[in-house]
């Protein structure tokens, strides 16, 4: 697929057929994609926790309004945004000439460290521009996805051991589908969502 095909085709799917498993190959194909996603400072803020345990999916269902498709997927993947990720800031810079790694983690522990409103920001930013490169990535390899904010994120943490550090930014539930898309739905019109030079400037079209 193109890339304006896999944009066409990739949908919010929540029917998934159980006897095609989501493998630790196919896992390790997706995330080698993820992992090239864009963060500030190259900080990587997130982590991807994958439940693909039968009990273990049923506990992450409760803690999601019992939005069955969490139950009824592949693997049930929670993108954790990591609140200190200035903290890896040596280790994401220790291949750097040491006058940019030190200027690297003064600017990071100066602009998060002091800020933690800013981090937890930064963190569901970075978190959400990796949901996204998963997305295409498991649509590319035959995977549908299903994108989920229907939960409560202190009951997810308790099922998926989470320490402070770390917030549930997003469910993704992923697997083979089974029903056919659904007509889309309504999307704003290219006027209406892109301005020229100023939010009150000229639509685009
Ligand atoms: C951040 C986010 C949270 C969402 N939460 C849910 C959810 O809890 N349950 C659900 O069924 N769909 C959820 N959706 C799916 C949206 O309803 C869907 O993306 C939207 O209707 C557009 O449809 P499409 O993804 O097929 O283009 C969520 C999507 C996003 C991006």
């Amino acid at each position: 697929m193109n890339f304006p095909e896999l944009v066409q085709a990739r949908r919010s799917v929540r029917d998934y057929d159980l006897s095609q498993p989501v493998t630790d190959a196919d896992l390790e194909a997706i995330f080698g994609d993820v992992i090239l996603s864009p963060s500030a400072f190259n900080l990587q803020p997130w982590t991807f926790v994958v439940v693909r345990d039968a009990e273990q999916k049923k506990r992450l269902r409760a803690a999601s309004m019992d939005q069955a498709q969490v139950e009824n997927c592949g693997a049930a993947i929670v993108v954790c945004a990591k609140l200190d990720a200035h903290n890896d800031a040596p280790a994401v810079f220790a291949q750097a000439p040491q006058p940019v790694r030190e200027r690297m983690v003064a600017m990071t522990a100066q602009m998060y460290g002091n800020n933690a409103q800013f981090a937890r920001d930064e963190a569901i930013r970075g978190a959400s521009l990796a949901s996204m490169t998963l997305m295409y990535a498991a649509k590319e390899r035959g995977f549908d996805t299903g994108p989920m904010i229907g939960f409560d994120p202190q009951a997810v943490a308790e099922v998926i051991g989470l320490t402070d550090n770390f917030i549930p930014a997003m469910l993704i539930v992923m697997g083979r589908g089974t029903a056919p898309a659904t007509p889309r739905g309504y999307r704003k019109p290219l006027g209406e969502v892109v301005k020229l030079e100023t939010l009150g400037g000229r639509g685009l079209v």
